[in-house]
């Protein structure tokens, strides 16, 4: 049964996208609030509605690349996880060429990605953000989906998309996500393969991302937890050793947990809460909305960096203001404040961040399978697959997805093993710096810093690599956007963001040509070489004499 609006809709839309080229209608004009160059947007940008399936209508925003036509810009798309966070999160609080600084105000970021491809974000599934479907038309109803109806609704979006740009026919197109997108990205990514969708496809790359529940969940490397307290300082080594060995055991579905059988056992582990600000919650009580809101130090996405702030409320001021929603073209959906998730009722399918805190025991995924089944179909078949991970993010930890990705048990490719990874820091604008507020960018500097350490990476046979980020948390491009614009420039373009090493080589040297003996060793050269601007900048590589 359908409500005659919705029909009404429906045509409606249907009409206004036969058009050829771009979709005028969702040009954006202007942007509220932007507080650099008087307001003065300087990025192509669109928004609006595709109709993508008979009952879902998804919001989308494409966000041009700042690049010649003529250097023939390549495309990705962007999922966010939660399932239920929006994609509008990464677009103006991690890479796009818009940043929130206020609850009506952004600022121009210098690290955005489109300065290299353009970038298409989907509010998805339906029931996130803008995005709405036919349920979500009556009182109280919400949109049902699971892994599988998400990522065939993502397909149809992007086959929406084509239409109505078809200018991007054909070009080079490579999908990236995060978190739970850990699940939408590789779900997506195989469709898309088996499929005939009108773009080049370049393959899938995900950060801190939901992969698998063995190496991650069950290897204790998911959310804040006793290893991770212990490995990054939160609690002493004694207390480890008394909470591991004497006070926890193995719950129904074989995770770590606490156990409060002794009066010992329970000051300890009440220590142990107060050492680690309760833990994101996950004590015999639940999560305390009162303590959440005042006693939380530590960021349970990056326990480095700022804790509490105003960073999410500020985008839902933002974009559930009437001026945006208007700009963005999207007064058409039945939310009145812009949110995530609240009208979506989501199934989980996989084993892949499956265990939540208050899965019901023995509840079991539809499938008896995680991500790996993927990338296992996928590597070698698709140019390439880069996994990524913040080594500060207590959320998805690093250690896990490094072993969920190592049991594939591809080879590592020549001279690919783990090394270091290193970007060129910039100094940032003073315009950025006065703005930007402290949640984003924490580590950027008015003074430029020179070459600096971005992290590790380890490339394997079949094109797939390892990549982690050093000192960031859960959403990379938020905390890093340096680190992570050079991260995303050098996938894009297929360069190797570190030399090789090699490590017959290594082993055949003498200490003097290791170490080098008052001249400049290997170790000094291959270091100096990871630093250059052939690997540590976009595009150095061009410049530098042959
Ligand atoms: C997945 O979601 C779709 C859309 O709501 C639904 O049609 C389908 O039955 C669901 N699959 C399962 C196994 O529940
Ligand atoms: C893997 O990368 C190499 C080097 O860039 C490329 O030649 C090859 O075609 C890629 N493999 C696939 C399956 O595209
Ligand atoms: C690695 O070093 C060895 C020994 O110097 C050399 O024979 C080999 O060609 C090198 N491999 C590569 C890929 O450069
Ligand atoms: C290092 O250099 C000094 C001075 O040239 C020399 O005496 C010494 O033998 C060298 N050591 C090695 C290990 O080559």
């Amino acid at each position: 049964m359908r409500a005659p609006t919705w029909v009404a809709a429906a045509i409606l839309a249907l009409l206004a996208t036969v058009v050829s080229g771009a979709p005028e209608h969702d040009k954006v004009t202007s942007l509220p609030g932007i507080v650099t160059h008087n307001g003065e947007l300087q990025v192509s940008l669109y928004s609006g509605f595709f109709e993508s399936t008979p009952t879902d209508r998804v919001h989308y925003m494409l966000a041009e690349a700042e690049l010649d036509p003529s250097n023939d810009p390549p495309l990705i798309l962007w999922l966010q996880g939660g399932p239920g966070a929006s994609s509008m999160m990464g677009m103006f609080q991690e890479f796009g060429p818009y940043i929130i600084a206020s609850g009506d105000s952004v600022v121009r970021n210098e690290y955005a990605w489109t300065k290299l491809a353009s970038v298409l974000v989907l509010e998805s599934p339906t029931g996130v953000g803008f995005s709405y479907c036919q349920d979500q038309m009556s009182p109280g109803g919400k949109c049902h989906h699971n892994d599988t109806s998400t990522a065939l609704l993502n397909l149809e979006s992007l086959k929406r998309f084509v239409e109505a740009f078809p200018e991007y026919e054909g070009k080079d197109f490579m999908i990236w996500g995060e978190s739970y997108a850990g699940v939408f990205v590789p779900t997506l990514a195989n469709l898309v393969y088996e499929s005939d969708l009108k773009l080049n496809f370049l393959g899938f790359s995900v950060g801190d991302p939901c992969t698998s529940e063995k190496y991650q969940h069950l290897g204790d490397q998911l959310h804040f937890n006793l290893g991770y307290a212990y490995h990054n300082g939160f609690i002493s080594a004694t207390s480890y050793g008394r909470l591991l060995h004497d006070c926890s055991k193995r719950d129904w579905n074989g995770n770590l947990a606490p156990d409060y059988s002794t009066p010992q056992c329970v000051l300890e582990w009440r220590v142990y809460f107060l050492q680690t600000s309760n833990n994101d919650g996950q004590n015999p009580l639940g999560f305390d909305v009162e303590f959440g809101k005042t006693g939380k130090f530590i960021n349970t996405f990056n326990n480095y960096g700022p804790n509490g702030g105003p960073f999410d409320t500020m985008l839902r001021d933002y974009l559930s203001s009437p001026e945006v929603k208007e700009a963005l073209h999207v007064s058409e959906a039945p939310v009145e404040r812009w949110g995530m998730g609240e009208n979506l009722v989501y199934t989980k399918e996989h084993l892949a961040c499956f265990y939540e805190e208050g899965t019901p025991q023995g509840a079991r995924p539809k499938f008896d399978w995680d991500m790996l089944e993927i990338y296992r179909k996928l590597a070698g078949n698709v140019p390439r697959i880069v996994v990524f991970n913040g080594d500060t993010d207590p959320d998805v930890q690093y250690r896990g997805t490094e072993a969920a990705i190592e049991s594939l048990g591809l080879d590592v490719k020549e001279g690919g093993g783990w090394r270091p990874w290193f970007f060129t820091a910039d100094g940032a604008s003073s315009d950025l710096m006065e703005n930007k507020t402290p949640y984003w960018g924490e580590l950027l500097s008015l003074k430029p810093a020179g070459p600096q350490l971005g992290g590790y990476v380890k490339d394997y046979e079949k094109n797939v690599s390892f990549v982690t980020v050093h000192t960031s948390g859960h959403m990379v491009p938020q905390f890093k956007p340096q680190a992570a614009q050079l991260l995303f420039g050098k996938v894009m373009m297929n360069e190797d963001l570190s030399p090789p090493m090699n490590e017959t080589e290594i082993a055949s040297l003498s200490d003097a040509e290791f170490f080098g003996n008052g001249t400049k060793g290997y170790l000094t050269e291959w270091i100096l070489r990871a630093q250059s601007a052939e690997y540590s900048t976009l595009g150095g590589g061009e410049e530098e004499p042959h």
